[in-house]
C-alpha cells in the first residue's frame, strides 16, 4: 500500500469511473468493491458523483474501508468557490466525508488553484477531507502550492501509461514524497496493448497485456485506476499479484514512451477544463 505524505495509506490499484453513470455506473462500482477495488475515483465533471455515492451506501464493504477520490472543477477553482463545490460533492455523494479530494486541472490562465488548494487545505483540518491532492500539476504548480500553503499535496494523477510514462515527473515526485496516481493507464483504446514488449510479457507469465500493463504501474511506483464496465475484466485488472515482470521487461516497456505520447492533448500548460 502506498504510504501518503500526510500519514495515510491508500491501495495500489483503483478503479476508475468515467464515463459510467446512473445505474450502470452504481452497478460498475458496485461490482468493483465487491471484486475488492477499494480505491474509488469520480469526479463532479464525470456526473456521477451520485452514482458512485449509491453503491458506497448500498456494498457491504466498510465506510472506512472505501477510499473515495472526487475532483473539483476548473469553474468553482477559488476559495469560497472550493468550500461551496464540496458542499455539493458531499450531498451528490451522500457522505460526509471525502477521502482524497482533488484539483482536476489546474487551469493556469485562470490562475486561481492555489487559493483552491488552500481551501482544500482547511478542509483537511476540519476533519472532512482526509488527505489533499492535484491532478495534471506540473513541478512548477505544485511548488507554487506548496510554498505557498505549506502543504504538499499527496498525490498528483496524470496521464501515465506506456506510450507516456512520465520519467521526469515520477522522479520530481519521490524527490518530494508525493504518490502519482495514473489516469489512463491502460491507454484507454489506443493500441498499447499490441506492443511488442507487452504482448511478449504476456506470453511470457501468462497473463493479458492489461495485466502486463497495470503490474508494470505497480513496479514503476505509479497506482493506476483502470476503468471498466465488466466485471470480468474488473476481476483482471486487479488479479496481479501473480506475477512479477523482471527489470528488463519494465525497462522494455517503458522505453515505448515518446515526448509526443500524450494521447489526448491534455497538457497541463495549455489545456483549461471549467
Ligand atoms: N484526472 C484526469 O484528468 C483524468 C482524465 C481521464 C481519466 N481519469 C480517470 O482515470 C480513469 C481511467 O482512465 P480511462 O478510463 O481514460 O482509461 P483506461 O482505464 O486506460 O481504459 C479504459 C478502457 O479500457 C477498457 N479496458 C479496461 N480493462 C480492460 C482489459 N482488461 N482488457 C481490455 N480492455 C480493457 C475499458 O473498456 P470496458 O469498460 O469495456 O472494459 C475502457 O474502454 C477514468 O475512468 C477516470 O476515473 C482522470
Amino acid at each position: 500500500m502506498p504510504s501518503l505524505n500526510d500519514g495515510t495509506t491508500i491501495p495500489s490499484i483503483g478503479f476508475g469511473t468515467y464515463p459510467l453513470r446512473g445505474d450502470q455506473g452504481t452497478a460498475a462500482v458496485l461490482s468493483a468493491l465487491d471484486l475488492g477495488y477499494r480505491l474509488i475515483d469520480t469526479a463532479v465533471n464525470y456526473g456521477n458523483e451520485d452514482a458512485v455515492g449509491r453503491a458506497v451506501a448500498r456494498t457491504d464493504v466498510p465506510r472506512d474501508q472505501i477510499v473515495v477520490t472526487t475532483k473539483l472543477p476548473g469553474r468553482d477553482h477559488g476559495y469560497d468557490e472550493t468550500l461551496a463545490s464540496f458542499d455539493r460533492s458531499t450531498a451528490a455523494l451522500g457522505l460526509d466525508t471525502v477521502d482524497l479530494y482533488l484539483i482536476h486541472w489546474p487551469n493556469p490562465s485562470v490562475g486561481k488553484y492555489v487559493e483552491t488548494f488552500r481551501a482544500m487545505v482547511r478542509l483537511k483540518e476540519e476533519g472532512r477531507v482526509r488527505s489533499v491532492g492535484v491532478s495534471n500539476f506540473t513541478p512548477e504548480f505544485l511548488d507554487r502550492v506548496a510554498d505557498a500553503t505549506g502543504v504538499m499535496p499527496a498525490v498528483n494523477q496524470v496521464e501515465l501509461h506506456p506510450f507516456f510514462p512520465q520519467v521526469e515527473l515520477r522522479a520530481f515526485h519521490a524527490e518530494h514524497g508525493i504518490v502519482t496516481e495514473a489516469w489512463s493507464p491502460l491507454g484507454k483504446g489506443a493500441p498499447v496493448k499490441q506492443t511488442a514488449p507487452v504482448v511478449a510479457a504476456a506470453a511470457a507469465h501468462e497473463v493479458t497485456p492489461a495485466q502486463v500493463i497495470l503490474r508494470w504501474h505497480q513496479q514503476i511506483g505509479s497506482v493506476p485506476i483502470p476503468k471498466s464496465g465488466d466485471p470480468g475484466r474488473q476481476r483482471e485488472n486487479l488479479d496481479l499479484d501473480g506475477f512479477t515482470l523482471s527489470d528488463a521487461e519494465v525497462e522494455a516497456i517503458t522505453g515505448l514512451g515518446r515526448p509526443d505520447g500524450r494521447l489526448f492533448g491534455g497538457d497541463p500548460n495549455t489545456h483549461e477544463e471549467m
